[in-house]
């Protein structure tokens, strides 16, 4: 039989109890949140001002905005190209192709807290002038893995909703080449190449250019692609895998760092390495007799992956910002030529 008020109201009183404790359980919880929060802020409190010393293309965009909020979304990151504001800059950039004709007009002084950041996305083969830039510069942007700012070509980034796409092929072998240079090895290796399969050849070097928006399309329609850099460096792999080959749907023959190097960057069957071959024609009788299942095999990471391209100063740039928190402070290259020749 049911009675009210209930016989035991102290079971009320518990039931009210153990509301409250939830309650205060609630309010804690909260309370831990926000302690996180604090424990988490970075070191700097105000928006960090980054100052481009010389834009590092040649057409600089309008960056009077907030450009890192509004492009990238990360917040807190003025960009500025005004040399007045100089004493107020956390970081200045300096690109290494717009160094050599200034460098005398550079700042003698350096405001307390302020950190120079060198920027170069070229291999030390191509880099001039890297003598004598001694005690200059805090941190380093290249695409070096050891760097203070990592910033590669590409990236592979993980996507759920990925498949695989391989367009249609009307040729073999492709490559893309503006700067032939007949001492440089991926000369010595195409030529040997050519003795044994005819490759398509585009660019400048061949009189063959191709316009911003005809070389994807081009390259796509080859099964192989000739992703053979200028020069031979520990990381550097550049567009030509990532954009002109991965991107573009392609499989990456590649010429330069070690397959483990190139394995630190894409999956291992997502490319053929011209040293897993004993020599130049048992590279070309596998291009040339590979069936469309073995083909099929090198897409296998557009199951689960997309290329990232990084080709846009203003969000490398923007990315300062968001290492800089972790970036070490006061720390200084004592030889910016041995550290980027090593
Ligand atoms: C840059 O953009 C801002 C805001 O849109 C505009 O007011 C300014 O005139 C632009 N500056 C240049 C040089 O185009
Ligand atoms: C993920 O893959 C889908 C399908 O290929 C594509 O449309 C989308 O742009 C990809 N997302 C990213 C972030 O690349
Ligand atoms: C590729 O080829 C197939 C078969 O010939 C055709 O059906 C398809 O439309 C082609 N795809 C493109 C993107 O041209
Ligand atoms: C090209 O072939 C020549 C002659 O067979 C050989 O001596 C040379 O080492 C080869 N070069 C490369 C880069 O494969
Ligand atoms: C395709 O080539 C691979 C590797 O050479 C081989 O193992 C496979 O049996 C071939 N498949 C067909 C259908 O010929």
């Amino acid at each position: 039989m049911l009675t009210w008020p209930p016989r035991s109201l102290p079971s009320v009183k518990v039931l009210i109890t153990i509301g409250l404790f939830i309650t205060m359980l609630w309010n804690l919880k909260y309370v831990l949140n926000l302690s996180d929060i604090f424990s988490r802020a970075p070191r700097h409190t105000k928006p960090l001002m980054i100052l481009v010393w010389e834009w590092p293309s040649k057409q600089a965009p309008n960056i009077s905005t907030d450009v890192c909020r509004d492009l990238y979304n990360i917040m807190d990151c003025w960009l500025t190209m005004d040399r007045r504001l100089y004493s107020l800059a956390d970081v200045v950039v300096f690109h290494h192709d717009t160094l050599q004709k200034n460098r005398d007009k550079l700042p003698k002084e350096k405001p307390p807290g302020q950190n120079w950041l060198w920027v170069s996305l070229e291999s030390p083969t191509n880099t001039k002038a890297l003598a004598g830039w001694k005690q200059t510069f805090n941190w380093v942007m290249t695409y070096r893995q050891d760097s203070d700012i990592f910033m590669p070509y590409g990236k592979l980034v993980p996507n759920r909703s990925a498949m695989v796409n391989i367009p249609n092929k009307t040729s073999l072998v492709t490559w893309v080449i503006s700067n032939y240079h007949r001492s440089q090895k991926r000369a010595a290796v195409y030529r040997n190449l050519s003795r044994y399969l005819h490759v398509d050849i585009y660019g400048k070097a061949n009189k063959k250019p191709l316009c911003k928006d005809c070389l994807l399309p081009t390259t796509s329609k080859s099964k192989f692609y000739l992703a053979f850099e200028n020069s031979i460096h520990r990381d550097y792999i550049t567009e030509k895998v990532w954009r002109n080959s991965l991107m573009a749907g392609t499989v990456p023959v590649v010429l330069g760092p070690p397959r483990a190097n190139y394995e630190q960057f894409v999956p291992a069957d997502s490319f053929i390495h011209v040293d897993d071959f004993q020599s130049l024609a048992e590279l070309a009788t596998f291009l040339k007799t590979m069936n469309a299942s073995r083909y099929r095999q090198f897409f296998a990471w557009q199951k689960r992956y997309s290329v990232k391209l990084y080709v846009d100063w203003r969000e490398r740039i923007c990315m300062i910002c968001t290492k800089y928190a972790s970036l070490r402070q006061g720390h200084v290259y004592p030889d910016l030529e041995s550290w980027f020749k090593a």
